[in-house]
């Protein structure tokens, strides 16, 4: 069965209580289940990733480029949390593996913030763009993929 991998940044562990006002009170557990669920309505198996390293989350993307080419894969959810907004390597490792398809997905509204949050390295190289939605939006970035050819 095909894979979606769903890939947390920074921070993201803390989900359920960082900033509830902001990001709610859904915990990452809490949203994994729901990935879960969300896959196998679909017919897709999870493959549920955090990290607060920048490097180990470059070694995933090269890891899910190649199970993507080889089949395995139909894509990546990624929230990149604040190396959304800082991290040129993020970038340059989806557009270096070529060709996988990758929904940026935030949960609360950047362009609602601070400045510094209305710009991402990610979304030139990203295939779609969730913003704002809370958690659903990972369950929407799932169902885009789903639906791509
Ligand atoms: C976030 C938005 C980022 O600006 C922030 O650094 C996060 C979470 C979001 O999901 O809304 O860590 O990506």
């Amino acid at each position: 069965m095909k894979k979606i991998l769903i890939m947390n940044g920074p921070n993201l562990n803390l989900l359920g209580t960082r900033e509830p006002e902001k990001y709610g009170t859904t915990t990452l557990a809490d949203l994994e289940v729901m990935c879960r669920k969300q896959a196998a309505d679909m017919g897709y198996e999870v493959d549920f990733f955090q990290s607060n390293y920048e490097g180990a989350l470059v070694d995933k993307i090269h890891e899910a480029g190649k199970a993507y080419k080889a089949g395995q894969l139909k894509g990546v959810v990624f929230n990149p949390g604040a190396y959304t907004h800082t991290s040129i390597a993020l970038h340059d490792a989806i557009v270096g593996v070529g060709g996988l398809p990758v929904i940026e997905t935030h949960i609360s509204n950047v362009h609602a913030r601070e400045s510094f949050r209305h710009h991402s390295y990610i979304s030139p190289a990203a295939a779609g763009i969730i913003v704002g939605c809370g958690v659903y939006g990972y369950i929407v970035a799932m169902q885009v993929l789903a639906n791509r050819p």
